[in-house]
């Protein structure tokens, strides 16, 4: 194959991001927690599987209500994960290898026991009580409005000191920060250069979308009478959510070479649009949530736990969307798998007999598609969902709040609560990485925080490294691939076969060349037949997840449970 440099695209739109959950990857003092020594001391795994960018889940310092995406001090780094100087060597050790790190920005709220918070509860004329966002609280114990907050309950806490409820959008440590207070802003770009001024590569925005709050927090509309409602679709797409990213574009970004991706729960392509524009927008990508939402039955108030099989023409119309509609206006990312989804080879695979099959399928569909792709600990190893017995041993706060909701309030039978739990809940992907066959897959000599999948015996990074047609060699080859093609940074996408509910095929051109993907999603033999419009000369297998015989036709083939195949035409 000829190997060309790409040159034209920016570093980012030809890198591969991996995702760190510090917490489950890699405990260096037996304490059963990932901390950042364990992370250092696994650089060299990364190097060689060959990815460009690390985004960090968070290591600020925290009371972990939520495993860290509860921040009571932005300038230092979480006891249980280790000193400035260990994260200093980290970074070091990641730049010595020309990997760039991306901190995870948690700004939408704060922990409870931030300072700032821990001054703004206490009176109403303290410097910092703008700093949140209140509402007076009325004698009759009715609430501001009907929002429900993510994790259960409602958005509103009481604040006996002033007399007022707090809004939280997440639990009711996290209380969300006033955007609308410039000084708010001013902190959040003066922490932000903090961390660039280190020499940080760039953030993972958490929740970008949800900063700037609709004028007097209107009632959400009612789609389950009697409860609360869904509230994200009323602070996901602000009146002054541009105003205020292009204010910290040009405040805490512009002037350091960065690369940043905003979390952008419910974001439309409009908006998808709007902030990765390279001319007008803020940041280089975000993470739409479209494909995340298509297991979950739309409108139904119990949101993602309201289950219904993917189909997978819903998923090709949604990908198309996004990839149609970006191309030269935007920039994709490109994820099936992050610490808050369950895992893909068990969501949209086969975690069964054909596990390694349809991991590598997955990852294909992924990679040949327009964007950044990011790989999320444990996927290039096709770590599966667990499945623990009982509610004990899951640690996630919107699990266990959710359990305890239906459960005890709406008695509903443990067992249907578990199922869900089964295909939805976060813990999934946040069982600890397998790196052996050892006790705990080699992550800790102590006891892990929360238990390790018990198929670390047959799934572990070890045997993947010493197997070359793991999951994991497979990953490698891809993320090699990608710096080899332009056509895969760059190509033109298009979709064959809208209508064919088993497999999924798409081209991407770019000049004279063609990349054809064929994935089948199903367990099943399907015949696939590439339509007469894709005309081509010559073609070269890069990269499939079964043996092909060369003889094997481009134009008509019948694919194996799960196959996947990335050509190029020309
Ligand atoms: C999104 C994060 O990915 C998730 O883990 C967290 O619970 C919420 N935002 C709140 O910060």
């Amino acid at each position: 194959m000829a190997v060309s440099h790409v040159s034209k695209a920016a570093d980012w739109k030809q890198s591969v991001v991996y995702q760190i959950y510090p917490r489950s990857f890699c405990d260096s003092n037996g304490d059963g927690i990932g901390d950042l020594p364990g992370i250092t001391s696994k650089l060299d795994y990364l190097q060689a599987l060959g990815v460009d960018v690390v985004w960090l889940s968070p290591v600020y310092r925290s009371p972990n209500d939520d495993n860290g995406y509860d921040i009571s001090d932005y300038r230092a780094i979480m006891d249980e994960f280790g000193s400035m100087a260990d994260f200093d060597t980290m970074l070091e050790g990641m730049h010595a290898r020309g990997i760039r790190l991306m901190m995870d920005l948690v700004v939408n709220h704060t922990s409870d026991e931030h300072p700032w918070f821990q001054q703004a509860r206490q009176s109403r004329d303290n410097p910092y009580h703008d700093y949140y966002i209140w509402r007076d609280m009325p004698t009759d114990g009715s609430l501001p409005n009907n929002w429900e907050a993510a994790f259960s309950g409602s958005v509103w806490e009481p604040n006996p000191a002033t007399g007022e409820y707090y809004l939280h959008m997440f639990s009711k440590k996290q209380p969300d920060l006033n955007w609308e207070n410039p000084k708010v802003r001013q902190e959040v770009y003066a922490l932000m250069r903090f961390w660039l001024d280190k020499g940080v590569d760039g953030f993972r925005m958490d929740v970008i979308n949800m900063i700037s709050k609709p004028a007097g927090l209107p009632d959400a509309p009612v789609i389950r009478g009697g409860h609360l409602q869904p509230s994200f679709g009323m602070v996901t797409n602000g009146p002054r959510l541009l105003e205020f990213l292009r204010e910290m574009k040009a405040q805490a970004l512009d002037g350091y070479d960065t690369i940043t991706v905003g979390e952008a729960p419910l974001a439309t392509i409009q908006q998808g649009v709007d902030i990765t524009n390279a001319q007008t927008g803020a940041l280089n990508m975000l993470f739409q949530f479209e494909h995340m939402d298509l297991d979950a039955i739309p409108g139904d108030g119990r949101g993602k736990w309201a289950l219904r099989p993917l189909a997978l023409t819903d998923l090709k119309a949604s990908m198309s969307r996004w990839q149609n509609a970006l191309w030269q206006t935007g920039w994709n990312s490109l994820y099936l798998s992050n610490h808050d989804q369950p895992r893909p080879v068990s969501r949209w695979g086969d975690d069964g007999v054909h596990r390694v099959a349809s991991a590598k399928m997955l990852a294909t569909f992924l990679h040949g598609l327009q964007g950044t792709p990011y790989v999320y600990q444990g996927e290039e190893l096709g770590m599966t969902n667990a499945r623990f017995a009982c509610i004990e041993d899951y640690r996630d706060i919107e699990t266990l709040n959710m359990y305890r909701e239906a459960v005890q309030d709406r008695h509903e039978a443990p067992a249907e609560v578990l199922a869900r739990i089964y295909v939805k809940s976060r813990d999934n992907a946040r069982t600890p990485m397998q790196w052996d066959a050892t006790t705990h897959g080699g992550f800790t000599t102590g006891t892990p925080w929360m238990q390790t999948n018990p198929n670390h015996a047959e799934v572990n990074a070890a045997q993947a490294r010493d197997d070359a047609d793991s999951v994991w060699h497979y990953y490698r080859r891809l993320i090699a691939l990608r710096k080899q093609l332009p056509v895969l940074v760059e190509g033109r996408y298009a979709l064959l076969q809208p209508e064919d509910p088993n497999v999924y095929a798409y081209t991407r051109a770019l000049g004279g060349e063609v990349l054809l993907v064929v994935c089948n999603f199903t367990p099943h033999e399907q015949a696939f037949v590439l339509p007469a419009h894709v005309a081509f000369e010559t073609q070269e297998l890069l990269i499939a997840n079964y043996a092909v015989n060369a003889a094997d036709s481009v134009r008509a083939c019948t694919l194996r449970p799960f196959e996947a195949r990335m050509h190029v035409l020309r």
